[in-house]
């Protein structure tokens, strides 16, 4: 009698759309529970003038249900520019400006102009879109600064912007910058932003979300084969993706998390010519460098239970407190595991 032979799922789901969609499904399902379980909480830890903002840009321009990450992105990088504000005694603003960054990708789904047409049929990794990149930016930094004379007109009071109201409207409109190669652009503060929504990319929600959408795209098959993260003929595994971004947050083999295992994933500058940008970009203050290993060990884990489970069911189940564990940590909660 012969015996199926067993397939994990880092080989299953980049060959067969079945497992693919499963695992997505599942994944969209973690990311609305995510954003119902954390939500209070959540709006609770916003000082009254953020928290209007956000009740505001929620209501005004909601995201539309494609974009079913947007939402608890938005909890991730908030909450991690909450604690990058506080541990390295930043201006609150940076907190106003991650609140309002993307909401621009709200704006870009219900327009009518050709690139908003774009980006409603958009499929596979669309945010990388260099148009879709600088478009939405603007758009935020258009609502912020509707925002700040709405606030003026409306309630008289002095908003805590009064740091440069102009540099937090940059900061906004140019918070891509790097991933389009022109990082130079950037404001100083920005370089926080930039930590913060950089760690929404190596979160588990997004890394499972990139590798679902890179591992069943040609283009993205052929680019990982350049970068020598992946030979001839093979599929995009987790750990080639791992390996994609490991390159891009570290910068020598000292730097490294602890413990971490390089024979398993080593640290590949070529590597980084798969991921947007191209270049290396570490974290710039202890806070976000923090944050950052401790996520890089997590999808470390997420692509060792990838690459021995053969049920989306079974990883789901695993997964999904690992994903909420990271919630629990940016947000300051008790961790569930
Ligand atoms: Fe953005
Ligand atoms: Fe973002």
């Amino acid at each position: 009698m012969s015996t199926m032979p067993v397939l994990p799922l880092s080989y299953k789901v980049p060959n067969d759309p079945g497992p693919r969609e499963e695992l997505l499904e599942g994944l969209k399902k973690i990311a609305s529970q995510a954003f119902t379980t954390y939500s209070d909480a959540f709006t609770n830890a916003l000082t009254p003038f953020d928290r209007e903002l956000y009740a505001w840009v929620a209501k005004a321009h909601p995201y539309s249900p494609k974009d079913w990450y947007r939402d608890p992105h938005d909890i991730i990088v908030v909450s991690a520019m909450q604690r990058i504000v506080a541990s390295e005694d930043l201006p609150s603003w940076l907190i106003t400006a991650a609140i309002l960054h993307d909401r621009g990708y709200a704006i870009l789904a219900s327009n009518n102009d050709q690139t908003a047409r774009d980006y409603q049929q958009r499929d596979g990794a669309h945010w990388e879109n260099v148009d879709t990149r600088l478009l939405h930016s603007r758009l935020s930094a258009e609502l912020g600064r509707e925002w700040v004379v709405k606030h003026l007109r409306g309630s008289g009071e002095k908003i805590p912007l009064c740091a440069d109201t102009e540099t937090f409207l940059t900061v906004i409109e140019k918070h891509d910058h790097p991933l389009i190669g022109k990082y130079e652009e950037l404001p100083p503060m920005g370089r926080h932003h930039f930590d913060a929504d950089s760690l929404f990319s190596i979160s588990l929600l997004s890394f499972i979300k990139d590798w679902l959408s890179y591992c069943a795209d040609e283009k993205k098959l052929v680019k990982a084969r350049g970068a020598g993260i992946c030979e001839m003929g093979e599929v995009l595994s987790p750990n080639a993706l791992l390996q994609a971004r490991i390159a891009r947050y570290y910068k020598e083999d000292s730097d490294l998390p602890d413990g971490w295992n390089c024979i398993e994933t080593p640290l590949n500058p070529r590597a980084l010519s798969f991921t947007e940008g191209g270049r290396c970009y570490p974290p710039h203050s202890q806070t976000a460098q923090g944050l950052t290993d401790i996520f890089f060990q997590g999808i470390s884990r997420c692509c060792a239970l990838l690459a021995e489970e053969e049920s989306v069911t079974e990883f789901l189940t695993k997964v999904e407190p690992m994903i909420m564990a990271q919630f629990d940590l940016l947000m300051d909660m008790q961790p569930r595991i």
